[in-house]
């Protein structure tokens, strides 16, 4: 059974505007799954639908065989295990930042998880080690680049080890040590967990997914397959708005 599987979902945003168009997907337990489209394509919007943020007015999203609803959502024990299974980073991670230190930040959900402190503690450290960010230890998230926010918020949510992952565009803002080494860690977190990228860095797809969903400008599914396969294919990629003309 599928981990997610999204059935002819559409989203309306509350100013009319459209955000998906009858979208029906599907990523299975384990796999990491690339969702690549031009700018306005859904793919953000599709995440926060899975994330349990957005609520379709057409189709249904399942999670584990699951209808997720917002009625679902209300109740606490669903809502908790969901919760702490599933993790999305946000394309603009500023509105994911709660604290006044990077240490508070990266601590919160574990605290929040009643991991005990000490714990939380070094399992914090052990994070912030690991994207090198230990340096920014008591510095005010907001005051941060757009790649070290990014980073911030990435150890927050790695700390918590969800099973499913929602990357909204990761690399975005990272310089290109910083992304060759998320893309490498990503690799080898989808190991273990489900993972599922938005992207408009074929690259990063191609390397690190092993299925990827190309979206439209009109919000619907275009293709779906094995990136290097879809990927040769010029025409469509030129035709989507994923690679220059020429
Ligand atoms: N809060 C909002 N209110 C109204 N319309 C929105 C809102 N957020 C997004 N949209 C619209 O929904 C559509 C899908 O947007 P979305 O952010 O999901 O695209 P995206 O594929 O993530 O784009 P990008 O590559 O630029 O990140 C776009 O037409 C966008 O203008
Ligand atoms: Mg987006």
């Amino acid at each position: 059974m599928p981990i997610f599987e999204v059935r002819g979902v559409s989203f309306c945003y509350p100013d009319g505007t459209p955000g998906l168009n009858d979208v029906s997907l599907y990523i299975s337990q384990g796999e990491c799954l690339g969702v690549v489209g031009p700018n306005g394509s859904g793919k953000s919007t599709l995440l926060k639908i899975l994330a349990g943020l957005y609520f379709p007015q057409k189709g249904e999203v399942l999670f584990s065989g699951e209808r997720l609803t917002e009625e679902r959502l209300r109740e606490k024990s669903f809502r908790e295990n969901f919760r702490r299974k599933v993790s999305i980073l946000f394309q603009n991670p500023e509105s994911q930042i709660l604290f006044p230190t990077v240490w508070e930040e990266v601590q919160f959900g574990l605290l929040q998880m009643r991991i005990p402190p000490e714990e939380a503690q070094k399992k914090s450290k052990e994070m912030l080690e690991f994207l090198h960010i230990e340096d920014l230890k008591e510095r005010h998230p907001y005051k941060l680049s757009g790649g070290e926010k990014k980073k911030v918020i990435l150890a927050s949510l790695l700390a918590l080890d969800p099973e499913v992952l929602l990357l909204d565009e990761p690399t975005d803002n990272l310089d290109p040590r910083s992304a060759s080494e998320l893309t490498a860690y990503i690799s080898k977190l989808s190991q273990r967990k489900t993972v599922l990228i938005s992207t408009h860095n074929l690259n990063l797809v191609e390397k690190v997914c092993s299925r990827v969903y190309l979206l439209s400008e009109e919000k619907r599914v275009e293709a779906e397959g094995e990136p290097g396969e879809l990927f040769r294919d010029r025409g469509l990629l030129e035709r989507l708005n994923l690679i220059e003309v020429g």
